[in-house]
């Protein structure tokens, strides 16, 4: 399967985040915890350089938690705070606040021994796309947030929500860009919907799903479809239309409509918890 990239798209949002970075002390920076390392952009590493890193592990609902955990090891052993978040029901978002905190204490103590005690720390989301910024943002700011205006100093245009008296978050998150130099990357993006389904064969793509769900997960889908070992994943997404009784005139299987149903399913946690990728299967 052949994923290609736009680097047009990418030049221009680069410079956008260049400049929103210099506003801000730390990054929030939410990835998939399904594809941890798949949905998380490298360059932002480079452009995000001194500032203070909080990774959020999102739809912590849909993955397996025994993954998640290596993964939050994963990550805290290079340097970042990390937070377990299902930005969709709230749960671990009340504690964002503690964790901004935490990764920022240095800057608070340096501002302290200078007598700055009320700047605000400023903190940005960025991600990229369908990883739940939008979700997360409106979790976390809620009701008792209020919105700032335009300051001096502050881009115009850039808006923040006063979350308590020390932290106040930009309003809009920052868009990064799907990053894949291989093709496993690209796959991983196109399971989670962060490629766009346009862009590619939606069968080929549940085929290759199926195929790794029966290597991984093979339980949840001898549970959920009364898959069978000797299926291959072309027979199971067969068997999947069979049951959905998902056919075309003259009672041949939809297996189109099936492939796109059974990768719904998975999107939404329908089959289980389930990760897509492992610390050490790098
Ligand atoms: P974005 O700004 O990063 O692009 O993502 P956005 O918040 O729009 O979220 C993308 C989708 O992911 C939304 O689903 C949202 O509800 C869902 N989502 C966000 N956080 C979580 C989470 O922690 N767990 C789960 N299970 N889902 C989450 P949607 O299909 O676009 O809308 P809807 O089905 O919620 O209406």
């Amino acid at each position: 399967m052949e994923f290609q990239w736009y680097p047009g798209h990418m030049s221009k949002a680069m410079r956008t985040m260049k400049e929103d970075i210099k506003l801000i002390d730390v990054i929030i920076e939410l990835v998939d915890a399904r594809v941890p390392l798949s949905s998380k952009n490298p360059d932002i590493d480079t452009l995000a350089n001194s500032k203070s890193r909080v990774i959020l592990l999102n739809k912590v609902d849909l993955a397996d938690p025994a993954v998640t955990k290596l993964w939050r090891e994963y990550y805290e052993e290079r340097g970042f705070y990390v937070s377990e978040v299902n930005a969709k029901t709230g749960q671990g978002v009340k504690n964002i606040q503690n964790i901004i905190n935490e990764a920022c204490k240095e800057k608070l103590e340096r501002n302290k021994k200078r007598g700055i005690l009320n700047r605000p720390l400023r903190a940005m989301t960025v991600g990229i796309p369908n990883v739940g910024k939008s979700t997360f943002i409106n979790s976390l700011s809620g009701k008792a947030a209020t919105k700032t205006g335009n300051k001096p100093g502050v881009t115009k245009g850039k808006q923040w929500i006063r979350l308590n008296k020390n932290i106040e978050l930009m309003d809009t998150p920052g868009v990064l860009w799907p990053k894949f130099e291989d093709q496993q990357i690209g796959m991983n993006l196109s399971f989670i919907g962060s490629i766009k389904d346009e862009l590619v064969n939606i069968y080929e793509l549940t085929v290759n799903l199926c195929d790794y769900l029966r290597e991984n997960y093979k339980d949840l889908l001898i549970e959920k479809y009364g898959y069978e070992e000797s299926m291959d994943s072309y027979a199971l997404i067969e068997k999947f239309a069979e049951n959905r009784k998902f056919l075309l005139p003259g009672g041949v299987l939809d297996v189109d409509k099936a492939a796109a149903a059974l990768l719904d399913d998975f999107r939404k946690g329908r089959i289980g918890k389930i990760s897509l990728e492992k610390p050490c299967s790098e």
